[in-house]
């Protein structure tokens, strides 16, 4: 039996076959596009190196360079010998994002992109709230009116706030948390499972980082502040190379092994290797929730005067610090439980603290020699 189609109903129905079609497609490939916003970042461009070297996937990176450069793309191909495609947009302007969903065959997010300071939160309260949180729902927004499947969202430890419950499994409550960039992650994941809750054919996965640090082996990428880095590790590697006078450490008086705070410092490229068993995991769409978060974290607690330590022996050489006040919106001690990252992302951090600071200082060598 024939059906006569007028030329309307033709394109009509040719228009949502091909939706049909490309639906399945999203869901199907292997060698899918995966948006990464904040490409040019620090974790992000680690994450793109893991994804050019490991998988078939195509990511396609989306900066506005607010902490970054260009240049990381440039990084990225050197080491990869690969390009990448990429945007200069700003997340919060949702139509110029929108293209960027339009022009390629989204399947994957992964959603970095984010400002990540502490101490500049609690001064720029609503400049982290105007950024962290429309940026989210603009990439939300559209993930849903494209049906992308899959999407990683990075959150952090600073969820939890100041608890005394360590190590902190991701059934340890959310706590009262100690600065605005805490408060955006909460209100991300929030604002995640509101939509997830609805969005039943599309699967979530929120990342709490413990504290990222370290550069990539070859030492030509890792962590680049513009201005003065807010960040502990990038601070040390500066006043190591003689670019910053002296580090003050922020608290001797703290309830921790020696006064100072005490976090779970976590390489770099495990944290980048992790976002990719996520996303694998995603897709092998097994898990019982649409849902659901892991702990990115070594499991070990380390001090600051610690991290010196091990960076001092890294560099060779002493660091020039001395103890200072403590930090506004800093809590005492904190580090993860890693067992459900372990068993269901099978993903367990490999690298250790003196691997982190040689990386983190090859990378600092490397910046102070322009050799880059
Ligand atoms: C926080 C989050 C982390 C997130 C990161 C993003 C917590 C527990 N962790 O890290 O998940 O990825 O923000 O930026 O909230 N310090 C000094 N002197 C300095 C700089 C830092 O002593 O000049 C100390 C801080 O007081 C802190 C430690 O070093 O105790 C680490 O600080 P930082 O690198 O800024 O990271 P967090 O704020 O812990």
């Amino acid at each position: 039996m024939y059906l006569y189609l007028g030329s309307q109903s033709k394109s009509f129905l040719n228009c949502c076959y091909k939706d049909v079609i490309s639906l399945s497609l999203r869901k199907l490939s292997n060698t899918m596009d995966v948006l990464i916003t904040g490409g040019a970042g620090y974790i992000g461009s680690h994450t793109i190196i893991e994804i050019l070297t490991h998988t078939d996937w195509n990511p396609i990176s989306v900066d506005n360079f607010n902490n970054s450069t260009p240049k990381t793309y440039d990084r990225i191909k050197e080491i990869t010998g690969k390009s990448i495609k990429h945007y200069d947009i700003d997340l919060k302007n949702i139509d110029r994002l929108r293209v960027v969903f339009e022009e390629n065959n989204i399947q994957g997010i992964i959603h970095f992109a984010a400002h990540k300071s502490v101490p500049e939160s609690v001064d720029k309260p609503l400049e982290y709230y105007t950024n962290n949180i429309n940026s989210l729902i603009n990439v939300l927004q559209l993930q849903k009116d494209f049906k992308v499947p899959y999407f990683i969202f990075s959150s952090s430890c600073s969820v939890y706030g100041s608890t005394t419950a360590l190590p902190v499994t991701e059934n340890t409550p959310i706590g009262k948390t100690e600065c605005p960039y805490a408060y955006t992650k909460v209100v991300g994941e929030q604002i995640i499972i509101d939509v997830a809750h609805i969005e039943k054919d599309l699967n979530y996965i929120a990342l709490r980082y413990f504290n990222p640090v370290g550069a990539h082996i070859s030492g030509k990428i890792g962590e680049l502040p513009n201005g003065v880095p807010n960040n502990l590790i990038p601070f040390i590697t500066q006043t190591a190379s003689g670019i910053r006078k002296e580090l003050t450490v922020f608290g001797s008086d703290y309830d921790t092994v020696d006064g100072t705070c005490v976090r779970d410092y976590i390489h770099v490229s495990d944290i980048a290797n992790a976002h990719v068993k996520a996303l694998e995991y995603l897709q092998k769409e097994t898990q019982a929730t649409n849902f659901d978060v892991f702990n990115l974290g070594t499991g070990i607690g380390v001090s600051v005067l610690q991290t010196i330590q091990a960076f001092e022996k890294s560099a060779g050489k002493p660091l020039n610090y001395k103890l200072g006040e403590r930090r506004p919106g800093d809590i005492a001690k904190i580090y993860a439980n890693t067992e459900k990252s372990a068993t269901i992302l099978g993903w367990k951090a490999e690298k250790s603290i003196d691997e982190m600071m040689d990386s983190a200082w090859k990378w600092q060598q490397n910046l102070d020699n322009q050799s880059l």
